[in-house]
């Protein structure tokens, strides 16, 4: 591995997705710790776009100007059908609660999504994700979709965020539930990064 790509998220949950999916391509990386970028308040204004795609962009960007190191970033959520779409671009912090991070923030926006949900019998819900690559050359940006439902209980503890309320079409278990490679062969993330890494603008076909 000649090539180190800057993995610009500071989720350790998307990290440890990231991490195989790059190697397996031969591509080495860099978290932001190891390349010395602790957190910065600037970071914050970052996802203040209306797409996944732009803020996807807008985080990639920063990144590769702040370190000069060809970065790597996605922006992705939770959109569900009852809700009109919501949470999407704000599903890390649709809770509200600014005070909690890592988990105590993912059980937050989870109660907020049964209680939402909970007169609903539609549970339809899909995950989105938009991968972008900034480097001296340029930028691309690709899309991937994953399908499922949102139950009304949480199942299995692997995975982050909403994982273990959202059963996947293709898994017929949670994201919860499912192991890292399992969820990464149908996750919005894993088509997403797919579809950049094979240069494509274009998302897999099939469920998404
Ligand atoms: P971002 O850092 O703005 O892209 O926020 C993504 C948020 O969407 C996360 O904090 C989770 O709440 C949710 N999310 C995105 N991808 C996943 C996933 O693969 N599983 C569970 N939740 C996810």
């Amino acid at each position: 591995m000649n090539r180190a790509v800057l993995l610009a998220t500071r989720n350790l949950g998307k990290l440890r997705e990231l991490r195989p999916l790059f190697a397996r391509a031969g591509i080495g990386v860099r978290d932001l710790m190891d390349a010395g970028l602790p957190e910065s308040s600037d970071e914050d204004a970052l996802e203040s776009y209306s797409t996944f795609e732009e803020n996807a962009i807008a985080k990639a960007r920063y990144f590769f100007h702040l370190s000069g190191i060809e970065a790597v970033a996605d922006d992705s959520g939770l959109e569900v059908a009852a809700l009109r779409g919501e949470p999407g671009v704000r599903s890390k912090r649709w809770s509200g609660r600014a005070d909690l991070s890592g988990m105590a923030l993912d059980h937050a926006n989870n109660a907020k999504l049964l209680a939402q949900l909970s007169f609903s019998d539609d549970r339809r819900a899909r995950f989105v994700c938009a991968a972008a690559w900034v480097d001296g050359s340029g930028e691309r940006v690709a899309r991937g979709e994953t399908h499922g439902r949102i139950l009304t209980q949480p199942r299995g503890t692997l995975g982050f965020g909403y994982d273990p309320l959202f059963e996947s079409d293709d898994l017929g278990m949670t994201f919860g539930e499912a192991d890292g490679p399992a969820k990464e062969v149908v996750s919005h993330r894993g088509r997403a990064f797919r579809a950049l890494l094979a240069g494509s603008p274009l998302p897999e076909s099939g469920n998404g």
